[in-house]
């Protein structure tokens, strides 16, 4: 397994590869990998003939510089998870090499990005469509790998592919939960023993609401008032959002019927969780 750290050797290494053929599959990262990732990387290897992950933890997403800080950094776990997942590349460039002083270029988020964590986090999605287009730029590959566990920044990925003409298959995959239904995040080690059992009623009332749309209830203020008391039941320190979104461009729909997807950002002490569920046409 190579370790690469400059946008020029990653892209010596992609153009070689592409001369012999290969296709490329990319999962990018920040690292600090749980099972999550690891259903991201199986996926990608099993898609393509060379996998490059990436680990990478961009400062320019982040609207709180002390979460920068506090980020955990686990490369040396990282790098043994990635050669047991038979990846060929990791590409692991420093913030000086990706951000050297004096750059100034943003990818400036289409319409996905609004609302949710976009309104809640302001400049968050520019800092992801700027450091995404940077690795695609590096990595050059032919298929990059997204969870679903992050709804918004899928869809916002999605649309940045799609009007810039990246040319870059996006592939989706579920989300990874613990077997009492949490999904899987690198944030949940941070919850107290209290708060992690607590926060098991983000995934509960997600599934209530997809059952219900599943029975007939169709109405998006329903569903989500039902979500928001079951959360808040079960000791939430605050529910941010409850949104029932069409699942293409994230707007809001009062209907469900068609298709939706229900986001969900709640705080349990001072750990920010955020969770989604697909509703299908009915
Ligand atoms: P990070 O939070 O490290 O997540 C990397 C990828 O893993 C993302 O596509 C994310 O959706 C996926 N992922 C995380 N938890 C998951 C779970 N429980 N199940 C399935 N997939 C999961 O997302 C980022 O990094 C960054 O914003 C990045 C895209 C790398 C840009 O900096």
């Amino acid at each position: 397994m190579l370790i690469l750290t400059t946008p020029t050797e990653m892209q010596e290494w992609s153009r070689h590869a592409q001369r012999h053929k290969h296709n490329i599959g990319f999962v990018p990262t920040m690292g600090a990998l749980h099972a999550g990732h690891t259903t991201l990387l199986q996926h990608c290897v099993q898609s393509n003939s060379a996998s490059v992950l990436s680990i990478f933890v961009n400062p320019t997403q982040f609207n709180v510089a002390e979460d920068f800080e506090k980020y955990p950094r686990t490369l040396e776990h990282d790098l043994q998870i990635a050669e047991q997942n038979n990846i060929d590349v990791v590409y692991a460039p420093t913030v000086d090499v990706m951000y050297p002083s004096g750059s100034s270029v943003v990818v400036v988020p289409g319409t996905a990005a609004d609302r949710m964590e976009g309104e809640k986090r302001p400049g968050h999605f520019a800092g992801v469509t700027t450091i995404v287009s940077k690795l695609f730029h590096a990595v050059l590959p032919h298929r990059a790998y997204f969870g679903k566990k992050d709804f918004q920044q899928l869809a916002v990925i999605r649309q940045m592919v799609k009007d810039l003409d990246f040319p870059v298959e996006i592939v989706g995959i579920e989300t990874v939960r613990e077997s009492d239904g949490l999904a899987m995040s690198s944030r949940n080690v941070r919850l107290t023993p209290e708060n992690r059992s607590a926060a098991v009623s983000i995934s509960e009332a997600l599934f209530a609401a997809r059952a219900k749309h599943e029975l007939g209830e169709h109405s998006s203020r329903q569903l989500s008032e039902l979500v928001s008391s079951h959360i808040s039941q079960n000791n939430a320190t605050s529910i941010e959002y409850v949104d029932v979104c069409n699942p293409v461009d994230l707007g809001p729909i009062a209907d469900t019927s068609a298709g939706a997807v229900i986001c969900v950002a709640a705080w349990f002490g001072d750990v920010r969780l955020i969770d989604n569920v697909e509703l299908k046409p009915a």
